[in-house]
C-alpha cells in the first residue's frame, strides 16, 4: 500500500492552490473542505475474532466430547453440501502458525472461544486435563507474541451429553459451573471474558426456524423458555466467572443485538429505531440491561411468556464491565403512527448483500448500533466483537483481490468511527473472521475470514483486506 500522507495531500492541494477550491465565503467556509480526521483514540483496540468450532477440528482428540454441531453436521441435509467441522482450519494443531497471521497484522488482540467439551466432555462432571492444557498453551503463545485474548465461553458447540439441551434449566447451572471453572485457570493471564455469543442464534436458530443445531422448531412457549435459560446461563455465568476469576478481571456478552436504523435521520424516527431496538430485544440484551422483561414484551408473549423463577432476574441482570456487541446487517425502520409508534421496514430483493443473502449492506448501523446501546444503557465500555464480510472471493494468479470486502469494512468502521468521534465508548474492534472457516449451515460456502484458507492444504494466504487491515492498524486510522 502506498504511503500516502495527509501532508501529502495538503501539498497537492496546495500545488493546485487551495484557495480555488474554496466555496464562496472565505476562510470560514474553508473548513467544510478539511478532510474528515478518521483516526482513532491511541489506545484504541483492533483484533480478529474466530470460534473453536468453526477452526479448530480435532474433535476426537485429547478427550474431547462430542457436541450438537458434530451430531448436526454428520446429519445429512443440514449443513450445506455435507460440510462438518472435524477438521475445519486444523486450528487445533495449527494456532501457533494463525497466531503468526495475528502478529503479522498487528493486532493487539484476538478474540477466541473455547470449547466447553474439550473441559468438560460430558458437559459437567469431571474436568479433562488436556483441554485445560491446549487452552493455557494457546493462551501463552498469544502472550508471548504481544497479543491479548479476549475469551468467549460459549460460540454454540454445546455438550451433546446433557441431557434436554437449552431446553433443559440445568444446563444454564452446567454452563456457569464450566466458565467458573475455566476464569480460574485462565484469569491469571486472560483479563476479559465474554460468557455467550449471540444468545438469538443458539435459541431461535437452533429451536425455532431449525437452521442451526440441534434444529428443531419448538412452539413459541418452549422457545421463550429456551431463551430464558440462554440469557440466565449468560447472568450464572457473569457470577462464577467473578467468583472464581483474578480481582479485575473484565466480564461482558458478545451478543448479536438487533438494530433498527433510522432512515431519515430526525428526531421522531430516530426515537422510533431506538425504541423498536429495545423492544425487538426485550428477551435478550433488554433483559440482561435492565434485568426484568419490560411490559411491552410480557404483554406479547401473554400465555407463552417464560416461567421465571424468583431470583432469576436479578441474576440475569448481574453488572457487566464491558457490553460486546456483533453489527453485521442493519433492520430498517420508520416512526408511524401506530399504538407502538414505529413499523419495520422488510429486506427486499433489490436491497444490497455481500455473499450471504442475510448480510444487508448498511453501514449506518455501526453508528446507531453503538449510539443506542449507549443511549439506552450507558455501559462504561463498549466492543464490536464481530464485524465482517462474506464474499466470492476468486483466486486469481495467486491472489485474492477482495475489493468488496474492503468497501464494506471501510464503510462500516467508518460509520463506527462516526460513533467514537461523538464521544460514545467504543474501546475496540474484532474483525470476523481472520480466516475463513467452517461458517456453520452455510458451511464452507460462504468465506468471511481477511485470510484465504485452501481447504485442502490448509494453506493460509493474506488476501487484499488483510493489507488494507494492516494499513489501518499501523495507522490507527481509516485509509
Ligand atoms: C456470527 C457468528 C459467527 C460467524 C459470523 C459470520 O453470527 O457469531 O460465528 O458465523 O456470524
Amino acid at each position: 500500500m502506498g504511503k500516502f500522507s495527509r501532508r501529502d495531500l495538503g501539498k497537492a492541494l496546495g500545488a493546485v492552490s487551495a484557495a480555488s477550491l474554496l466555496p464562496r465565503g472565505g476562510a470560514a467556509a474553508a473548513q467544510l473542505l478539511r478532510p474528515t480526521d478518521l483516526s482513532f483514540p491511541k489506545d484504541f483496540r483492533w483484533g480478529c475474532a474466530t470460534a473453536a468450532y468453526q477452526i479448530e477440528g480435532a474433535v476426537r482428540e485429547d478427550g474431547r466430547g462430542a457436541t450438537n454441531w458434530d451430531i448436526f453436521s454428520h446429519t445429512p441435509g443440514k449443513v450445506f453440501n455435507g460440510d462438518t467441522g472435524d477438521v475445519a482450519d486444523d486450528s487445533y494443531h495449527r494456532y501457533k502458525e494463525d497466531h503468526q497471521l495475528l502478529k503479522a497484522l498487528g493486532v493487539s488482540t484476538y478474540r477466541m472461544s473455547l470449547a466447553w467439551s474439550r473441559i468438560f466432555p460430558e458437559g459437567r462432571g469431571r474436568p479433562n486435563p488436556k483441554g485445560v492444557d491446549h487452552y493455557n498453551r494457546v493462551v501463552d503463545d498469544l502472550l508471548a507474541n504481544g497479543i491479548e485474548p479476549y475469551i468467549t465461553m460459549f460460540h454454540w458447540d454445546l455438550p451433546a451429553a446433557l441431557p434436554g439441551g437449552w431446553q433443559n434449566r440445568d444446563t444454564a447451572q452446567a454452563f456457569a459451573d464450566y466458565a467458573g471453572y475455566m476464569a480460574g485457570h485462565l484469569s491469571d493471564r486472560v483479563k476479559h471474558f465474554m460468557t455467550v455469543n449471540e444468545l438469538r442464534c443458539f435459541t431461535d436458530l437452533s429451536h425455532l426456524t431449525g437452521q442451526h443445531a440441534p434444529g428443531l422448531k419448538l412452539p413459541p412457549a418452549r422457545v421463550n423458555q429456551v431463551r430464558h435459560h440462554g440469557v440466565l446461563a449468560h447472568g450464572l455465568g457473569v457470577q462464577a466467572i467473578r467468583a472464581h476469576a483474578k480481582p479485575g478481571t473484565q466480564v461482558g456478552i458478545a451478543d448479536n443485538t438487533t438494530f433498527y436504523v433510522p432512515v431519515i435521520d430526525t428526531p421522531e424516527h430516530i426515537a422510533a429505531a431506538k425504541k423498536a431496538t429495545r423492544e425487538q430485544n426485550a428477551m435478550f440484551l433488554t433483559a440482561i440491561m435492565e434485568g426484568r422483561y419490560i411490559d411491552e414484551y410480557l404483554h406479547q408473549e401473554a400465555a407463552n411468556a417464560p416461567k421465571v423463577q424468583p431470583g432469576d432476574m436479578k441474576v440475569i441482570g448481574s453488572p457487566l464491565d464491558f457490553l460486546a456487541v456483533n453489527i453485521y446487517a442493519p433492520e430498517w425502520v420508520r416512526a408511524d403512527d401506530s399504538p407502538r409508534g414505529y413499523a419495520t421496514i422488510p429486506h427486499i430483493a433489490s436491497s444490497p448483500h455481500m455473499a450471504s443473502p442475510w448480510l444487508i449492506v448498511g453501514p449506518e448501523v455501526a453508528y446507531w448500533g453503538i449510539r443506542q446501546v449507549s443511549e439506552l444503557w450507558q455501559p462504561k465500555v463498549l466492543y464490536v466483537s464481530e464485524n465482517g464480510a462474506s464474499a466470492d472471493d476468486p483466486v486469481q494468479n495467486g491472489r485474492i483481490d477482495d475489493a468488496d470486502r474492503v468497501m464494506y469494512l471501510r464503510n462500516y468502521i467508518t460509520s463506527f468511527h462516526r460513533a467514537v468521534a461523538e464521544g460514545y465508548p467504543l474501546k475496540g474492534y474484532f474483525l470476523w473472521s481472520l480466516m475463513d472457516n467452517f461458517e456453520w449451515a452455510d458451511g464452507y460456502s460462504k468465506r468471511f475470514g481477511i485470510h484465504y484458507v485452501d481447504f485442502k492444504t490448509q494453506k493460509r494466504t493474506p488476501k487484499l483486506s488483510a493489507a488494507w487491515y494492516k494499513e489501518v492498524i499501523a495507522r490507527n486510522q481509516l485509509v
